[in-house]
Order: C-alpha cells, then structure tokens, then sequence
C-alpha cells in the first residue's frame, strides 16, 4: 500500500527525493569541475554601486567586478534592483566558463514597491495573516524586478528601544517573534523556490544582535547560555523549520566570540542540530571585521575562522575571494568544507531555477506589471491601519467626524511623503507623487465643506522655533487639532541607536505651546521604536501610535481618525517611562526583592526616583469601543502529564462599535529549578466582534508550553504550580491557579 502510494505520488507530483538527488547530482557534477578560485567566487558577494543601471555603460570603478562576474569568481550581488540590471548582470555571468548564474540580494524588509508599516508596526497589528500577506506581495514585486532573495525577516528579539533596529523586527517577545518570523518566511518564500514569485527568505541576524550592551548598534553582546536559548534562539529555530533558504550572521560577538566565527551557533547547532541545509551569509564585512573585534590578525585569519565556523558566504569583505584559495592551496582548509559551503549555494540557484533559465527573474512585462498594482496598495492601506495602536481616547474625540468644520494638522510630518516609506525602503523615482501624505489622506475623507489648516511648527530634529507662532495661530482658528510628531524616519534603523528617545528637536515644545490653546487635540506619534513622552502621555488626552505605515500611510491614517477602520493595535514592546528605565520588559523575573506596587521602594528592587512600571505594557492597545471579559474557565485545576489543559473566557463588545481585540494567554512558572518569568506570553487570538456581540475564546495548553531550559540546557517541564492568565494586555489579565502533575 504505502508502495503504491509513493509511485501515485511520484507520478502525479514528483518526488521532493528524486527531484533533490538530481539536483545534488547537479551540484557534485558542477563541483567536480570548478576550480578552487570559482569555487570562492561562489561564495562571495559584492555590493551593486549601480544606482540607476539602465544601460550597459558602467563607471571604472565597477569594472573589477564586471571581471570578477566573466571569470565566475563571483557568486551574488547585493543591491541591485531593476531587470534591466539584473539582466546585464546576469549576461556577464553566462561569459563565465562554467556559466554559473548570479544571485542578486536585496533588503526588502517592509515591502519592495508597495511600502507597508515598518515592521515593529506590522507586529502591532498581531496579525499574522496580514504579515504573512504582505510578504507575499513584497516577494512577487521584489522577484518582478530580478531579485532571488530577500535579507529578511530579522527575527532579533530585543529588550531595548535605544536600539534603532527594533523598527526592523516584531518586540521583544520571543513567543510572538517566532510566529511573526514563521509568517514572514511562509510569506516570501510562497509555494516554494522555483516559483516565479518567490524569494529566499534570510533569518538573520544569527544571533543575539538584539542584546547589544546599552542599545548601541554593533555592540557587544554577553548573555548566558541560557538566555540563548529561552529568549534569542527560538524565532531562528522556528525559521529554520519553516523552511528558510538562508541565514545571516550578526556583527555582534557573543559572550566573546564575533557570532561570524561561532562554530557552536553556525555549526553545531544550525547546521547540526537543527538539520538546517540553507547557507549562512555574513553580514556586510563582519568576516573583515573580526580584525577589530580583536579576533583575527588579519583578513587572512578571519577568512579562515569564518568558513571553519559555517559561514558560507563572505558579504561584501572579498576575504573569502582574496584568501580561501590560497589556504587551500597551502593545506590550512580541507576542500571538503569549502565543497560543503558551494555545495549549499549551488543548490539554491538550482531551487530557483537559474540554471534552466538564469534569466527568469528578468521579464520586463513582470516588472510593469508590479510597478504600481493598485490591489497592493489596496492591502498597505488596510494594513496600515491596522497597526496602529490607540494608546489613550479619554474625551473620545475619536474617531472624527468627517464634517469637522475646521480641522489644523501641526507638525513635521503632516506633509512629508517619502519619510512614510521608513528606513529600510529601497528608493524610487516616482516616490514622491506617489505616497500618500498624513495631509492628502486626511483631506481626502474630509466634507467638501470643511477645511483642513495646516502648519509645520518645527523641523524634526533642531532648535528652529521661528514656526511656532504660526502654528499657534493655525491651531487656534481650527475646531480640532492633529498634532503629528515623532523621531524622524532616519532615526530608527541600522546604526541609529539613540540615546535620547524623546520626540527630536523641540517638537515637544511645540506640541506644549499647541496645547495652551485649549483646542481638543489628537496626537499622532510617528516613530520606528517605543519613544519616550511622557508629558504628552500625562497631558494629551487622544494618542495613536502611527510607526511609519508606508505608501499608504495618509489614507491608513484617515481611516482610523475618521473611523472607517476601528484601531485593533496592540504594543509589541514594552514602553518606557525613561530612558533610565531600560532595558524594561514584561517578562522579567520577580527577584527576591520585587516591588509590591510600582511606587514601593524601600529595600526592594526599584529606582529611588522612578516607578518600575512601564508607561505602557507590552500587549496594550486601546479600541473605539470596549471589550468585557467574563466567564474565564479551565478545563482542570490539576491536569496530569500530557493532558490537554482548555483555557477558555468569554468576551463580550461591551461600546459602540465594531472591533477587534487581541485576547492574550500567559502563564507563570511560580517555582523552578531556574528563575522563571513572571509572566510568558503562550498563546493569542484576534477576534472581531460587533457591537454588542460576545465570543467564548478557547486557549490549549500541554507541557510542551511549560518547557524551559535549566542551567545545563536540557529543555523540560517540571511539576508545579502555574498561574494562567488571560487578558488585554499584559498587565491586565485575570489569574487561576492550577497544579500540573507530572
Ligand atoms: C545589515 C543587514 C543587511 C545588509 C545588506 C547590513 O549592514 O546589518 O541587515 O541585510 O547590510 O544591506
């Protein structure tokens, strides 16, 4: 029987085995004949200087690689981003002597054309139909234009909103990180390599770049073992089971060794334990950099380190070109490492189909075609709006009503268009006309018989108050006021950690001023990260977290204010009060000293001068309307083993409005045998309810949830009491307690 069903399968699908084994067939044949100098051009990556390559001339500087690319010595470039590039590119390629095609690599981190919310935004939505959908989109647009893989999803989890890349990533939450990442890949890489609109997704960045000490990109990092594994590790394990093609390094050194030259994360565990058959790229020049990092004595040495530890592919340092030859040569590195590396390259391009037909990705009709499709924006719109997070509605001002006689926008970004786009958008010309700015969105959804003022009251990041008098005068003839501040799009990214996150330049001035007037106001705060604000949080009655939406962003915005759209967001980070307060985050242990109430401070772990709860929790976000929960029932106060424990609450739209609502699950470990969290996110559910409308939300639990690593890394549950939770947000939840037997 199962005999017959194999050849069914077989005939009517092919098998995944036979179509593998060609393909590695393929690959041992290629091998055999290529020299060890094409061999490291496989395995090497260079970046595209071609802004806007659309003929065949090309500047002296790019020549080298031109030659590289004729003599099969380079494997991929990064960076390049048209089919009239990638083909050009693609043909020198085909003059090489084994005529192995190019990969071309390019970030498509929040979309490619069509922009969406930069992705900390994204994971406020908890969405993770909607994420994985927008990578679809990103996928067939980025592949429309020649591009084979994308360096996404970043799956850092990180603690600290200093951090510029916390834009780039899904929080700080390791269970709602490892989902979103899953979504992510699912989302690119679609049906699977070989699809004309699927790219190989990157977990990157291998691993812990997130921990850097104070924030600071590029930072060390030191955590134990442990905390690798419970906290970092566990989105690029759920990755690496969901199939991604590749992984990258980070800058970073772990507990002393720069994570390009870790054997034990690179090999041991990624490539050994986890099964994982994808190749590892270096991060731009991080095998060069272990010179800095004091770990190589020159390029030579950190080539040397890298490709014995697992990386693969050497982006952008050509140490891998300039020296794996030689060390060949002279005995110091078995060919066999260097075949396993091309052999894990080689078989991607096979995956993608570029060796039937190099030029696939290259269709200029494909590319028209995703140049504008209206049906992606259509999604960006949508969601956009549901990213944003309703942080407080107190006189629910909100949503607006569209015959506002007269509504003043105020501030820097009411009219900017490219800023929505976020840090990691590759640039177009046209993208001006065609983002929607806060203003145009705004004006758009407004009667033809109201009137929208605007005022920029400041730039973002100086000390010019000359604007601010007119502002004050706008905001005065005006009925209602959106004030739209933040941190610049340039403020959050790579290398922009900060130290300071409050609004930048005097925009909190302005916002006070503004506030004198007595006008009923709505704060907009545009931002890749959790900012601190907490005099605006203290005195402005309505704020939405607006992140940077992307291409969309106006008419996302509108939607909410006016009430199209009912705001469904929740914070996937913790947000502080202070800077002194990070590293801040839900899941932290309770200490032998913890603080009864946020305001108690003697002898106990807390700041003399600061309470110790957040401004806003992780998981918060408010609704137009709101949402009881009643009826919170467990299947068994005691379950045994393997059981099946049923967490169920009923939650009932109690406003008056539609809307959706997050439900969260948590649970405490209360004893260990190391320290466990006081609270772990283990489950969530988005729901839709219409006003008046109840639903009883189920939850399942089984010891699986309950593992944790001990101090020697085994990955167990013990017996004990736990407490289960279920609520809003993380704050604000309703606890039974249960015994789980063994
Ligand atoms: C970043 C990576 C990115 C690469 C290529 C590096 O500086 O850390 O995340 O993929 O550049 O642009």
């Amino acid at each position: 029987m199962k005999k017959i069903l194999l050849s069914i399968f077989i005939m009517g699908f092919g098998s995944p085995f036979s179509a593998q084994k060609s393909i590695d067939q393929k690959v041992s044949d290629l091998l055999a004949k290529m020299t060890v100098e094409e061999k490291a051009g496989q395995l090497s990556q260079l970046n595209s200087d071609w802004e806007d390559l659309t003929g065949p001339i090309l500047q002296k500087k790019d020549e080298d690689k031109v030659v590289l690319i004729q003599q099969g010595k380079l494997g991929s470039i990064l960076n390049v981003r048209s089919v009239a590039q990638t083909r050009m590119l693609q043909e020198y390629a085909m003059k090489s002597r084994l005529r192995i095609p190019l990969l071309f690599g390019q970030d498509v981190i929040h979309g490619f054309r069509t922009t969406f919310p930069v992705n900390i935004g994204q994971a406020a939505s908890w969405d993770l139909n909607l994420i994985e959908k927008s990578e679809r989109i990103a996928a067939t647009e980025a592949a429309a234009f020649g591009i084979h893989w994308t360096f996404a999803p970043m799956v850092d989890i990180s603690r600290d909103p200093r951090w510029g890349r916390v834009m780039e990533g899904s929080g700080e939450d390791t269970y709602l990180g490892s989902l979103i990442g899953v979504a992510r890949v699912k989302g690119f890489q679609g049906k699977g390599l070989g699809n004309i609109d699927a790219v190989m997704a990157c977990a990157k960045h291998f691993a812990a770049y997130g921990a850097a000490v104070g924030g600071r990109d590029y930072n060390s990092v030191d955590v134990s073992l442990r905390q690798l594994h419970e906290t970092y590790l566990p989105p690029f394990k759920a990755a690496a089971e969901a199939g991604v093609a590749t992984f990258m390094n980070s800058f970073n050194d772990i507990n002393g060794i720069p994570a390009t030259a870790d054997a034990y994360i690179q090999r041991d565990l990624l490539k050994g334990k986890w099964g994982f058959k994808g190749f590892v790229v270096s991060d731009w020049g991080s095998i060069g950099e272990m010179v800095n990092h004091g770990y190589a004595k020159d390029k030579t040495d950190a080539s040397l380190k890298a490709i014995l530890a697992g990386s693969d592919m050497d982006m952008e340092s050509r140490a891998y070109i300039e020296n794996l030859p030689q060390l060949v040569k002279e005995g110091t590195i078995d060919i066999k490492i260097i075949d396993d590396a091309v052999r894990r390259v080689l078989t991607k391009k096979f995956e993608l189909g570029l060796f039937d037909d190099p030029f696939r990705f290259c269709n200029d009709d494909r590319q028209k075609q995703q140049t504008n499709n209206p049906e992606h924006r259509k999604f960006g719109r949508e969601f956009g709006s549901k990213s944003i997070v309703l942080l407080k509605n107190e006189t629910s001002i909100l949503p607006l009503s569209k015959t506002t006689k007269t509504i003043a926008l105020i501030g820097p970004f009411g009219k900017e268009t490219t800023a929505n786009h976020g840090f990691w958008a590759v640039p177009f010309k046209d993208d001006k006309d065609r983002i929607i700015s806060q203003y145009d969105g705004i004006k758009n959804q407004l009667s033809k018989n109201s009137t929208l003022l605007y005022a920029k009251g400041s730039n973002v990041d100086d000390e010019d108050r000359s604007m601010f008098a007119e502002a004050v005068e706008t905001a005065r003839n005006a009925d209602v006021v959106i004030m739209t501040l933040g941190e610049g799009p340039n403020m959050s990214g790579e290398a922009k950690s900060r130290s300071n996150i409050h609004f930048s330049g005097v925009q909190e001035e302005l916002l006070k001023e503004i506030s004198k007037t007595g006008k009923p106001s709505v704060l907009l705060i545009n931002a890749g990260r959790p900012l601190v604000f907490d005099w605006a949080a203290d005195h402005i009655p309505t704020i939405m977290y607006t992140w940077w939406l992307g291409t969309e962003a106006g008419n996302s915005i509108a939607d909410v204010l006016f009430g199209a759209v009912n705001p469904g967001g929740k914070l996937p980070m913790t947000f502080p009060r202070t800077e002194g307060q990070i590293p801040v985050y839900y899941n932290h242990y309770n200490t032998g000293r913890p603080a009864a109430k946020s305001t108690d401070r003697n002898y106990v772990s807390a700041y003399i001068d600061l309470d110790n709860d957040p401004k806003y929790p992780f998981g918060y976000g408010l609704s137009y309307t709101n949402f009881n929960y009643s009826d919170f029932q467990l299947s068994s106060e005691h379950p045994t083993g393997n059981q099946e424990l049923k967490i169920s609450v009923t939650v009932t739209n109690t406003g008056n409005f539609d809307g959706e609502e997050v439900v969260q699950l948590y649970i405490r470990d209360l004893v260990g045998k190391v320290v466990r969290p006081v609270k772990e996110l283990k489950g969530f559910q988005k729901i839709f309810l219409k006003k008046g409308e109840r639903r009883t939300v189920t939850f399942s639990l089984n010891p699986e949830s309950l593992k944790f690593y001990d101090d020697q890394l085994s990955y167990e549950w013990e017996e004990g009491e736990f407490d289960i939770m279920v609520g809003t947000d993380s704050e604000n939840v309703q606890t039974k307690r249960i015994y789980w037997k063994k």
